[in-house]
């Protein structure tokens, strides 16, 4: 019953269907068509490009991870998670920029990167609180 059916719309009803439809011949016959033909053809002119989408898609290059999303360029890169413990006596101040060549202190690389960038990063400066 249910392949009878499949039969008949793929043998009968897509070639009526298909036979009804507004293609022009040429590229300018495109230009000619009227907004009833243009409606007609819509719907087939979207499956056309679903169609061709989605044969195209597993050829179309990934995105790839570009260089400027990672915030830590070298900072241990072995590690899955950089993680820094300090001792609460051990104020300081402490990198933010993911550049500084003693991290986590900062040594003051954040200068030159907000020189070459544009960026505004600074440190992260603990203080005692003077009572
Ligand atoms: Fe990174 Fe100063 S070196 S914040």
């Amino acid at each position: 019953m249910v392949l009878e059916s499949v039969a008949r719309i793929v043998k009968v009803q897509l070639p009526a269907y298909l036979k009804r439809l507004p293609v022009p011949e040429s590229i300018t016959g495109f230009a000619r068509l009227i907004v009833s033909e243009w409606l007609r053809l819509l719907p087939f002119l979207g499956v056309l490009a679903l169609l061709g989408y989605l044969a195209v898609h597993p050829f179309l290059p990934k995105k790839k991870q570009q260089k400027d999303s990672l915030i830590n360029l070298k900072i241990q890169k072995e590690n899955p998670k950089v993680v820094n413990e300090i001792n609460i006596e051990d104020l300081s101040a402490f990198c933010r920029c993911w550049r500084s060549k003693t991290f986590p202190a900062c040594d003051g690389s954040h200068n030159k990167h907000n020189e070459l960038t544009g960026d505004n990063v600074g440190p992260l400066i603990l203080k005692k609180k003077e009572v």
